[in-house]
Parts: C-alpha cells; sequence; structure tokens
C-alpha cells in the first residue's frame, strides 16, 4: 500500500476513548482508510472526516464522548462537507436514534463495523445519506490481513486476538455492546504478529475482555496458553503481553507460561473487582476472595518477580462499610503493583441496575478516596523498593515529561524515564532506578551492562 501525495489525500482525525480494544479499532481504521487515500492528522480542524471512537463503560466515559460530540456542532455549520462519525461502543448502544438527536452526526459506526466505513463513507459522499451501521455482523477476516502501513511507527502494538464477552458481570455493559466472545483464528493472529514485527514492532499485548478463555470451544484452536507458545515462536518478537485475564479462568498451565516463556512480560492485570464474597456473588465475578489471594500466591511461586494490577470497584449495590473494609484488605494482603479503581456506575441492561442497596454517591466517593490513598502508598513503597536495582527497559519514545528524556517499560509495566539518545527507541537496555514517583520511575543508562548491544544506525519503520 502507498501512501498519498499530501494534494490527492484527504485528511482523518481520529479521538478515541475507553479500552485498549478501543485503540486498536481506531488504528486499523486509519490503516484501513489509508487504503482510501487517507492520511491521518494531528489537529480535528484540518480533518476531513472526524471519527469519535466512544466508551460506554460507566455514565462518566459516555457523557465524555457526548460532549465532544456537541462541541464540534460549530465547526459542522462552518464547514458542511465535514463528515461526522460517532463509533464504538456508545454508537452501538443507541444506534440510529443518535441521527435524529445529533443533527450534526453523519455516520454511526457500531463495534462491529470498523470495516464498513469505507463503504458508507462512499454512499454518504454519492447519497448525502446519513447512516447507521450497527449489527453484529463482523467476523474476523472482514479486515485486511496483516498490517502493511501502522498509523504510526510503535515499539509497542495491541493485537485483537478475541472480541466481545460471554461473563455478563452484572455491572457490566461490555456484552451488550461488544456481543458475543468469538476467539480469532490463532493463523491470523500469528501473520498480524509477524507483520507487525516487519514494521519495526518489538513488543505485542494480546488484547481481549477475557484472554483466558481463548479458544474455548472452537475445534482444532489453540488455547490461550498454546498461543502464547505460538506467539513466542515469531522471530524478532522481544517481548509479549496480554490483558485483561479474568480470575476465574486463569489456569495453573496458562501461570506457567510466566515460568517457561522468556518472551513473556512477568506481568498480569487481573481484575478482582471487590474483596467480599458477598459482593463478588452479587456481582456474578464466579471466584471467591479466597480464590483470588491463591491464584496470586500461585503466580508468586511460578514467577516471584511478576507483578500483578487489578481492577476494583466501590460502591457496588450492597456494598457494607464492612465489605469495604474487605476490600481495603484485600489490597494490604496483595499489594498490586498497580491498581485502577471506580465508583459503581448504573448503566443500561445491566442487571446491577436493578439490584437493591444502592449507594449514595458521596459515600462511593469517600471510599474511592480512602482506597485510592492505601493503594498509592502501596505502589508509591513498591516503587521506592526499585531504587538501586538495575532493569531491563524496552524504550517506547520521547517521553511526556519532555527534555532529552525517553522513556519506557520494565518488563513488570513500570513506566521509566531517564536520558538518552533517540537511537534507543526499540532497544531492550539496562537501566539503574534512581528515583521513585507514585507513578513512574526514573534512572539512567547503565554503561556496562550495555557494551554487546548493537543498534542499527538506519531504522526503518512502517509508517515513518
Ligand atoms: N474485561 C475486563 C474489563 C472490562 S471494563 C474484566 O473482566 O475485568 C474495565 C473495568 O471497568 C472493569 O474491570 C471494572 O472494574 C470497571 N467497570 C465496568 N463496569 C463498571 C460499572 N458499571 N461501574 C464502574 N466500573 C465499571
Ligand atoms: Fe465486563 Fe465481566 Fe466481561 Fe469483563 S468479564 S468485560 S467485567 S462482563
Ligand atoms: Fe469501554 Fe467499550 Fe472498552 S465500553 S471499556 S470501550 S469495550
Amino acid at each position: 500500500m502507498s501512501r498519498p501525495s499530501d494534494n490527492e489525500a484527504r485528511r482523518i482525525f481520529v479521538r478515541t476513548f475507553g479500552c485498549q480494544m478501543n485503540r486498536y479499532d481506531s488504528e486499523r481504521l486509519v490503516e484501513i482508510l489509508g487504503g482510501q487515500q487517507f492520511v491521518a492528522v494531528e489537529d480535528y480542524r484540518k480533518a476531513d472526516l472526524i471519527f469519535i471512537n466512544t466508551c460506554s463503560v460507566r455514565d462518566k466515559a459516555e457523557q465524555k464522548a457526548f460532549s465532544y460530540l456537541g462541541r464540534l456542532k460549530t465547526l459542522k455549520s462552518n464547514r458542511p462537507e465535514l463528515v461526522v462519525a460517532f463509533g464504538g461502543c456508545v454508537a452501538q448502544q443507541y444506534g440510529e436514534e443518535l441521527l435524529v438527536r445529533w443533527p450534526h452526526l453523519d455516520l454511526v459506526v457500531g463495534t462491529h463495523s470498523i470495516s464498513k466505513v469505507p463503504a458508507m463513507l462512499a454512499r454518504y459522499e454519492v447519497t448525502g445519506e446519513r447512516q447507521a451501521w450497527v449489527d453484529f455482523s463482523y467476523d474476523f477476516g472482514d479486515e485486511p490481513d496483516g498490517r502493511s502501513q501502522l498509523w504510526k511507527p510503535e515499539v509497542s502494538a495491541y493485537v485483537t486476538i478475541m472480541r466481545g464477552c460471554d461473563n455478563f458481570c452484572t455491572y457490566c455493559i461490555v456484552p451488550m455492546v461488544r456481543g458475543r466472545e468469538r476467539s480469532r483464528p490463532s493463523g491470523e493472529i500469528i501473520r498480524e504478529v509477524e507483520s507487525l514485527i516487519e514494521c519495526g514492532v518489538r513488543e505485542v499485548t494480546l488484547l481481549g475482555q477475557n484472554v483466558n478463555s481463548y479458544g474455548q470451544g472452537v475445534s482444532g484452536e489453540v488455547d490461550f496458553a498454546g498461543l502464547l507458545q505460538r506467539v513466542a515462536q515469531v522471530e524478532g518478537l522481544l517481548r509479549i503481553r496480554f490483558t485483561t485475564s479474568h480470575p476465574k479462568d486463569l489456569s495453573s498451565t496458562l501461570m506457567r507460561s510466566f515460568a517457561d516463556l522468556p518472551q513473556l512480560c512477568p506481568h498480569i492485570h487481573l481484575p478482582v473487582q471487590s474483596g467480599s464474597d458477598y459482593i463478588l456473588q452479587r456481582m456474578n465475578r464466579g471466584y471467591t476472595r479466597d480464590h483470588y489471594l491463591r491464584l496470586v500466591k500461585e503466580l508468586r511461586e511460578m514467577r516471584q518477580d511478576v507483578g500483578v494490577s487489578s481492577d476494583m470497584i466501590v460502591g457496588f449495590p450492597g456494598e457494607s462499610e464492612e465489605d469495604f473494609r474487605l476490600s481495603l484488605r484485600l489490597l494490604e494482603e496483595v499489594r498490586f503493583d498497580g491498581l485502577f479503581s471506580f465508583k459503581y456506575s448504573d448503566r443500561p441492561q445491566t442487571a446491577a441496575r436493578l439490584l437493591d442497596g444502592k449507594v449514595e454517591e458521596e459515600v462511593k466517593l469517600e471510599r474511592l478516596q480512602r482506597l485510592q490513598a492505601l493503594q498509592e502508598q502501596i505502589t508509591l513503597e513498591k516503587n521506592e523498593a526499585q531504587v538501586g536495582q538495575t532493569t531491563l527497559v524496552l524504550v517506547e519514545g520521547p517521553s511526556q515529561i519532555g527534555g532529552s528524556q525517553l522513556s519506557g517499560r520494565t518488563p513488570q509495566n513500570r513506566v521509566v524515564n531517564f536520558k538518552g539518545s533517540p537511537h534507543l527507541v526499540g532497544e531492550e537496555i539496562h537501566i539503574l532506578i534512581t528515583i521513585a514517583h507514585a507513578h513512574s520511575l526514573e534512572g539512567v543508562v547503565c554503561l556496562e551492562e550495555n557494551v554487546n548491544l548493537k543498534i542499527a544506525k538506519e531504522k526503518s519503520w512502517c509508517g515513518r
């Protein structure tokens, strides 16, 4: 695929909200439209097509998407030829009614319809017809196989290995907006990883709402541990990560992969959601607090340096102060390396919406603050324990903190900032950790340990 020259190209601006699945879909969209003479731009005011990829996991996320859409009204009335498209989970949830509610919106693109965008655009350009495409018709293979030109050069890339979710946790809207769980054929995944390596990628993160159930019910397909083994055989791949794991499906075989596969980073994101069995049961999570603690113990026995991060919800319907304290205690017992925590938010079509015992907003806020304060202290202590240690960092690019700082991540997924030459981007190098912050580390390049590093003078990246 060749890149269109600037005078023939149309420009797309994508704003992505939500999880890595949405980011992956946005990347695929830009790549698909790259074949239709589109180039991605950083300034939405210069775009011919603005695509908003939305998240509906909590009410706040949904409101953010609508407020972004609302802000485009003036731009669209000044430039009627601009195409405004709304995609992702909120688009899937409301479908066609969005076209009625938002007269400046042209296209509604559901979670299964990314590959339909070129056809929708073509029709819009010929007929001017505003359209919504939100049926669950997606199949793997609908998009071009492999990745020939990346949106942006990246050291680390996402690869979707499954879509949808069948777990129906009672608080969660994802199964309603992403549809039933489907595993992507492993051959397709491997081809995509190989094509990413050719584009200069060194690390892949395999994505799914519950990667542990990969391949279940597909005859002749490998399971997730088997998939990891196949991905690890791809030549040139330095690091493998995956997310998200569901504790109810985390098998010992899979845990053993951390010991067996050198490319597999010792980090697992294992959302626990609550430390109370009563709440876990009301959430339909399918495991107990004890089971979760046993999993963490086994993981640490399997690979002593494994980093464990998690998600937690506070103020789920029926959560008493005592239930909440069990969550705090779980944090103290596990000592997560990182935690994402959220106030429970009622979502349409979910079972929890109908549960009694709703917790008041100020109680939820107060619990969230207590939980986050405790975790901040734990994360900082764990980061401080890194000071004086030397660790392997995969260099991803310039640091957000600016200057001549570069940024990368440790195998356990800690962010490390340090001074270094831009030629180090894409290399795995030894860094001595010197300073710990709450959310990142600082370090210096260890000259002695890196003597054998041979850096290609001219790196070629697809998309550059
Ligand atoms: N598939 C993943 C994550 C899905 S959504 C998993 O099984 O864990 C990401 C996180 O959002 C969830 O882990 C949960 O902590 C949070 N979340 C989902 N629905 C929510 C809701 N209604 N209110 C608050 N947080 C929610
Ligand atoms: Fe939502 Fe549960 Fe599925 Fe995760 S496993 S996406 S929390 S229903
Ligand atoms: Fe949000 Fe949809 Fe992901 S609801 S968390 S963008 S699957």
